[in-house]
Protein backbone atom coordinates (compact mmCIF):
# COMPACT_ATOMS: atom_id res chain seq x y z
CA UNK A 1 0.00 0.00 0.00
CA UNK A 2 1.51 3.61 -0.89
CA UNK A 3 2.03 5.81 2.00
CA UNK A 4 0.08 9.14 1.78
CA UNK A 5 3.68 10.60 2.02
CA UNK A 6 4.31 8.75 -1.61
CA UNK A 7 0.58 9.16 -2.79
CA UNK A 8 1.34 13.07 -3.10
CA UNK A 9 4.50 12.99 -4.55
CA UNK A 10 2.83 11.14 -7.00
CA UNK A 11 0.17 13.08 -7.58
CA UNK A 12 2.64 16.01 -7.78
CA UNK A 13 4.90 14.25 -10.87
CA UNK A 14 1.70 13.20 -12.79
CA UNK A 15 0.39 17.43 -12.51
CA UNK A 16 3.35 18.15 -14.40
CA UNK A 17 3.39 15.48 -16.30
CA UNK A 18 0.43 16.37 -17.91
CA UNK A 19 0.77 19.78 -18.16
CA UNK A 20 4.08 19.75 -19.47
CA UNK A 21 7.28 21.77 -18.96
CA UNK A 22 5.56 24.77 -20.60
CA UNK A 23 3.26 25.31 -17.95
CA UNK A 24 5.94 25.73 -15.36
CA UNK A 25 8.71 27.78 -17.31
CA UNK A 26 6.66 31.12 -18.44
CA UNK A 27 7.32 31.53 -22.68
CA UNK A 28 10.20 33.34 -23.82
CA UNK A 29 9.06 37.17 -24.16
CA UNK A 30 10.14 38.28 -28.32
CA UNK A 31 12.71 41.04 -27.69
CA UNK A 32 11.13 44.47 -28.43
CA UNK A 33 10.96 46.11 -31.72
CA UNK A 34 13.85 47.65 -32.57
CA UNK A 35 16.06 45.35 -30.67
CA UNK A 36 19.28 43.75 -32.35
CA UNK A 37 22.33 42.21 -30.59
CA UNK A 38 25.34 42.59 -33.04
CA UNK A 39 27.09 40.72 -31.02
CA UNK A 40 25.85 37.81 -32.18
CA UNK A 41 23.94 38.84 -35.65
CA UNK A 42 21.32 36.02 -35.48
CA UNK A 43 17.99 35.98 -37.80
CA UNK A 44 15.16 38.33 -36.12
CA UNK A 45 12.83 35.73 -35.74
CA UNK A 46 12.29 32.04 -35.62
CA UNK A 47 10.31 31.77 -39.38
CA UNK A 48 13.05 31.52 -42.33
CA UNK A 49 13.02 35.04 -44.86
CA UNK A 50 11.03 34.74 -47.45
CA UNK A 51 13.20 35.86 -51.08
CA UNK A 52 9.80 36.34 -53.15
CA UNK A 53 8.21 38.59 -50.59
CA UNK A 54 11.73 40.23 -50.30
CA UNK A 55 12.31 41.48 -53.92
CA UNK A 56 8.94 43.06 -53.21
CA UNK A 57 9.82 44.90 -50.23
CA UNK A 58 12.74 45.96 -51.92
CA UNK A 59 10.62 47.74 -54.49
CA UNK A 60 7.72 49.22 -52.83
CA UNK A 61 8.66 49.32 -48.92
CA UNK A 62 12.74 49.07 -48.76
CA UNK A 63 12.96 51.92 -51.66
CA UNK A 64 16.17 50.66 -51.88
CA UNK A 65 16.09 51.13 -55.80
CA UNK A 66 16.45 54.93 -55.11
CA UNK A 67 20.00 54.47 -54.23
CA UNK A 68 20.95 50.69 -55.82
CA UNK A 69 21.00 48.78 -58.97
CA UNK A 70 19.55 45.59 -58.56
CA UNK A 71 18.91 42.93 -61.13
CA UNK A 72 14.76 44.06 -61.23
CA UNK A 73 14.27 45.12 -64.80
CA UNK A 74 10.49 46.13 -64.42
CA UNK A 75 11.77 49.02 -62.49
CA UNK A 76 13.20 51.73 -64.73
CA UNK A 77 14.83 53.74 -62.71
CA UNK A 78 17.85 52.72 -60.16
CA UNK A 79 20.00 54.97 -58.74
CA UNK A 80 23.15 54.81 -58.06
CA UNK A 81 24.09 56.51 -54.49
CA UNK A 82 25.13 53.03 -53.01
CA UNK A 83 27.23 50.23 -54.56
CA UNK A 84 25.00 47.78 -57.36
CA UNK A 85 23.71 44.79 -55.25
CA UNK A 86 23.40 42.44 -58.40
CA UNK A 87 25.71 40.34 -57.12
CA UNK A 88 25.56 41.35 -53.31
CA UNK A 89 24.88 37.62 -52.15
CA UNK A 90 28.48 35.94 -53.28
CA UNK A 91 29.90 39.15 -51.18
CA UNK A 92 27.89 39.03 -48.27
CA UNK A 93 27.49 36.40 -45.94
CA UNK A 94 23.14 36.82 -44.59
CA UNK A 95 24.51 37.37 -41.19
CA UNK A 96 26.58 40.62 -42.90
CA UNK A 97 23.15 41.66 -45.17
CA UNK A 98 21.41 41.56 -42.31
CA UNK A 99 23.38 44.09 -40.20
CA UNK A 100 23.50 46.10 -43.10
CA UNK A 101 19.86 46.44 -42.95
CA UNK A 102 19.45 47.00 -39.39
CA UNK A 103 21.37 49.81 -38.96
CA UNK A 104 24.01 50.64 -41.36
CA UNK A 105 25.31 53.14 -39.26
CA UNK A 106 26.99 50.29 -36.97
CA UNK A 107 29.43 50.13 -40.20
CA UNK A 108 29.56 53.47 -41.46
CA UNK A 109 28.08 56.66 -39.58
CA UNK A 110 28.07 58.84 -42.25
CA UNK A 111 26.43 56.87 -44.77
CA UNK A 112 23.35 57.95 -46.25
CA UNK A 113 21.70 54.99 -45.95
CA UNK A 114 18.45 54.22 -43.60
CA UNK A 115 18.46 51.77 -40.97
CA UNK A 116 15.16 49.69 -41.44
CA UNK A 117 14.96 48.34 -38.11
CA UNK A 118 15.59 50.52 -35.67
CA UNK A 119 13.72 52.84 -33.81
CA UNK A 120 14.93 56.39 -34.67
CA UNK A 121 11.68 57.83 -36.62
CA UNK A 122 11.48 61.37 -34.86
CA UNK A 123 8.68 64.12 -35.76
CA UNK A 124 6.81 61.51 -37.79
CA UNK A 125 2.77 61.30 -37.65
CA UNK A 126 1.89 60.03 -34.37
CA UNK A 127 0.74 56.54 -35.34
CA UNK A 128 4.86 55.53 -36.99
CA UNK A 129 6.78 57.06 -33.66
CA UNK A 130 8.63 54.05 -31.78
CA UNK A 131 8.39 52.13 -35.06
CA UNK A 132 11.07 50.71 -37.29
CA UNK A 133 10.69 51.23 -41.41
CA UNK A 134 11.10 47.49 -41.51
CA UNK A 135 9.05 44.80 -39.38
CA UNK A 136 11.66 41.99 -38.19
CA UNK A 137 10.00 39.30 -40.56
CA UNK A 138 10.46 41.86 -43.30
CA UNK A 139 14.38 41.95 -42.48
CA UNK A 140 14.72 38.28 -42.90
CA UNK A 141 12.41 38.69 -46.52
CA UNK A 142 14.71 40.90 -47.60
CA UNK A 143 17.88 39.43 -46.15
CA UNK A 144 16.86 36.18 -48.01
CA UNK A 145 16.05 37.80 -51.27
CA UNK A 146 19.74 39.66 -51.55
CA UNK A 147 21.27 36.03 -50.46
CA UNK A 148 19.81 34.86 -53.72
CA UNK A 149 21.52 37.91 -55.51
CA UNK A 150 24.68 35.80 -57.09
C1 LIG B 1 19.51 56.83 -49.43
C2 LIG B 1 20.21 55.85 -50.18
C3 LIG B 1 20.08 54.38 -49.80
C4 LIG B 1 18.95 53.64 -49.63
C5 LIG B 1 17.50 54.09 -49.68
C6 LIG B 1 19.39 52.28 -49.40
N1 LIG B 1 20.75 52.21 -49.42
FE1 LIG B 1 21.89 50.55 -49.19
N2 LIG B 1 23.58 51.64 -49.28
C7 LIG B 1 23.64 52.99 -49.58
C8 LIG B 1 25.05 53.40 -49.62
C9 LIG B 1 25.55 54.81 -49.92
C10 LIG B 1 25.82 52.25 -49.35
C11 LIG B 1 27.35 52.16 -49.31
C12 LIG B 1 27.85 51.89 -47.93
C13 LIG B 1 27.95 53.07 -47.04
O1 LIG B 1 27.42 54.16 -47.31
O2 LIG B 1 28.59 52.92 -46.01
C14 LIG B 1 24.87 51.15 -49.15
C15 LIG B 1 25.23 49.86 -48.87
C16 LIG B 1 24.36 48.77 -48.91
C17 LIG B 1 24.77 47.40 -48.80
C18 LIG B 1 26.20 46.89 -48.70
C19 LIG B 1 26.67 46.64 -50.09
C20 LIG B 1 28.11 46.20 -50.22
O3 LIG B 1 28.48 45.76 -51.31
O4 LIG B 1 28.85 46.30 -49.25
C21 LIG B 1 23.64 46.63 -48.87
C22 LIG B 1 23.52 45.13 -48.81
C23 LIG B 1 22.53 47.56 -49.03
N3 LIG B 1 23.00 48.85 -49.04
C24 LIG B 1 21.22 47.17 -49.16
C25 LIG B 1 20.14 48.04 -49.19
C26 LIG B 1 18.76 47.62 -49.21
C27 LIG B 1 18.29 46.19 -49.27
C28 LIG B 1 18.00 48.75 -49.19
C29 LIG B 1 16.50 48.84 -49.10
C30 LIG B 1 15.86 48.05 -48.04
C31 LIG B 1 18.91 49.89 -49.20
N4 LIG B 1 20.20 49.42 -49.20
C32 LIG B 1 18.52 51.22 -49.22
C33 LIG B 1 22.56 53.83 -49.79
C34 LIG B 1 21.22 53.47 -49.67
Amino acid sequence: MLTPITRVALAAALAVAVAGPTAAAPRKKAPERGYYDVTRMAPLTDQKGDPVKGRDLVVKKGLCLSCHQMPIPEEADHGDVGPTLDEVGSRLQPAELRLRIVDPKIINPDTPMPSFYKKELHRVAKKYEGQTILTAQEVEDVVAYLATLK
